[in-house]
């Protein structure tokens, strides 16, 4: 589906084989003049990516797969969500999305024809355990996983799993109030055994959570996200705690990694041979000034999104800052507990990066009534302007500003904070709201998105230059999908989605990530586990 418009307008193929060709010269070029070749690490393409790096793409189960209720699959949190008025901006839900349930095989053809090494997807909770673990497995559900990732070893593309990526059985939220409750962490341990019992021959990247940071900060202290929680000062919901609950959640996120990860350890790593770790959004803060005051705010800034659920996980307790801020409304881990987080550990940090902010001090300077610092950021405001100018180049997306030193800087950070730990750069991306008035030219001529690819690849190569150990790139996506709160009308993918007929259209992006795959892996590694 995705050659039918080309074939059909070979004058438009020609003309973008000519402009990607004008393109790829020009950001090759440019890449090229702004390495220090010298320091290269892969000596047969004079490459700074390691010759083993793993260059993907990334999605995740809810956002691409539809089949919502097909094959004995259960409600997620996300199906419900999405069914309620007003929730979605466009009104949308991922009931179809990009139905790569049916069409999985033709978008392991897109990753082919990219050149990709490893593919990023997560599993369906519910799809494997519709009811948690108060029910049966769903055979089809495995099945279906089973048929994913032999189709993506086939073609020599490295399945890398994700247990949880936002969705989750509603049975749990309706049972217990899903992760404001410990009993969640035997559900999603339970839920880790089978899918590493099932897949962990072929699977060897695991990983637990996606941003728990950003669901709970949604989920439970703004109320924009399923469960729909928070205080009336912090948003609009019927019931919740902003100050208590995303500090309860988090704990047992926390938890429940740590007991698949203990699981993963002691049951399968010896044997399966895999890895395993957490993904986290991680944005860049910059302090708004030089004071020190705005310095500490983007340390705490620092602390309160990212360092809450990484300092635990990897050095067993929270921050500091969090501590004190927070006071009683930070659960505290037991001694079992911190001797389980101490002893698993993670083998590697999945970093989400798209973004950075200034943050602004609200803890020892005053800050405007009303700007939204409380101390469940740890009074540090976040903002894009200082006086008019924005930190990045704004894109149609609210959230987005283009800033790639930022990525340099955020590896860096936590090279240096976790003892360079293996990192991989689970999502980076591109995102527009599509303008309903776009030509199949303007829709698939991505320009900016290459950009913001090339000088963000650009950065991350410094990082690995100066000794960050960073061991894959995935862009997120490989196609337009459903984007949570936005619905379908925020597209990141290197394929365009028509989402009437579900064809999918090869942006210039996808080629231009397809050359610059070639020039820095040249040799594919051998195909894994042929079936
Ligand atoms: C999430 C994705 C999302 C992307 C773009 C990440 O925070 O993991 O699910 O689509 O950002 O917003």
């Amino acid at each position: 589906m995705e050659f039918a418009a080309e074939s059909c307008l070979l004058h438009k193929s020609v003309f973008f084989i000519i402009l990607m060709s004008l393109c790829l010269s020009a950001f090759m070029g440019a890449y090229s003049r702004t390495e220090n070749l010298s320091m290269n690490q892969n000596s047969e393409s004079s490459s700074p990516f390691p010759s083993n790096f793993l260059f993907g793409t990334a999605t995740s189960s809810y956002q691409v797969e539809g089949a919502f209720s097909s094959d004995g699959k259960g409600l997620s949190n996300w199906d419900v969500f999405t069914h309620k008025p007003g929730k979605i901006m466009d009104g949308t839900n991922g009931d179809i999305a990009d139905d790569e349930y049916h069409q999985y095989q033709e978008d392991v053809g897109l990753m082919e024809e990219i050149g990709v090494n490893s593919y990023r997807f997560s599993i369906s909770w519910a799809r494997i355990l519709p009811k948690g673990r108060f029910g049966k497995v769903n055979k089809q559900g495995l099945d279906y996983y089973d048929r994913l990732i032999n189709a993506l070893l086939r073609k020599g593309i490295e399945p890398f799993v994700t247990l949880t990526h936002f969705d989750i059985p509603q049975e749990l939220e309706d049972r217990y109030q899903s992760w404001l409750s410990p009993k969640i962490q035997e559900d999603f341990k339970y839920y880790a055994d089978i899918c590493f019992k099932k897949f962990g021959d072929r699977v060897k990247y695991w990983v637990t959570i996606n941003e728990p940071n950003v669901a709970v900060i949604r989920g439970y202290r703004i109320g924009i996200w399923p469960p729909s929680r928070c205080s009336a000062s912090f948003g609009n919901c019927s019931h919740g705690n902003s100050e208590k609950d995303p500090f309860v959640a988090a704990h047992n996120l926390i938890l429940s990694h740590v007991s698949a990860v203990q699981l993963y350890r002691t049951k399968y790593q010896k044997k399966q041979g895999g890895e395993i770790g957490i993904v986290m959004d991680a944005i860049w803060f910059e302090p708004f000034s030089n004071s020190l005051e705005d310095k500490l705010a983007a340390e705490r800034a620092q602390s309160f999104f990212l360092n809450w659920f990484l300092d635990p996980i990897i050095l067993g307790k929270y921050p500091s800052e969090m501590k004190e801020i927070l006071g009683q409304d930070l659960p505290e881990f037991s001694k079992y507990e911190v001797e389980k987080l101490k002893k698993n550990g993670i083998d590697f940090i999945g970093v989400n990066h798209y973004t950075s902010y200034y943050a602004k001090d609200c803890f020892f300077s005053e800050c405007e009534p009303g700007s939204g610092a409380s101390k469940t950021e740890g009074f540090a405001l976040y903002v894009h302007d200082k006086n008019g100018i924005s930190l990045g180049d704004k894109t149609t997306v609210d959230w987005l500003y283009v800033r790639p030193q930022g990525l340099e800087k955020m590896v860096t950070y936590l090279k240096e904070r976790y003892n360079n730990l293996p990192m991989f750069i689970t999502e980076n991306g591109y995102g527009e709201v599509e303008d309903p008035n776009s030509t199949t030219r303007d829709i698939v001529n991505d320009v900016q998105r290459v950009n913001y690819l090339s000088s963000y690849l650009n950065s991350l190569a410094k990082a690995i230059r100066k000794g960050a150990d960073v061991r894959g790139y995935f862009v997120w996506s490989l196609l337009d999908n459903f984007e949570w709160k936005y619905g379908e009308n925020v597209r990141f993918g290197l394929h365009h989605v028509d989402y009437g007929t579900l064809n999918r259209t090869r942006r210039l992006s996808a080629l231009w990530y397809k050359h610059f795959i070639a020039q820095n892996l040249p040799h594919k590694p051998p195909t894994l586990s042929i079936l």
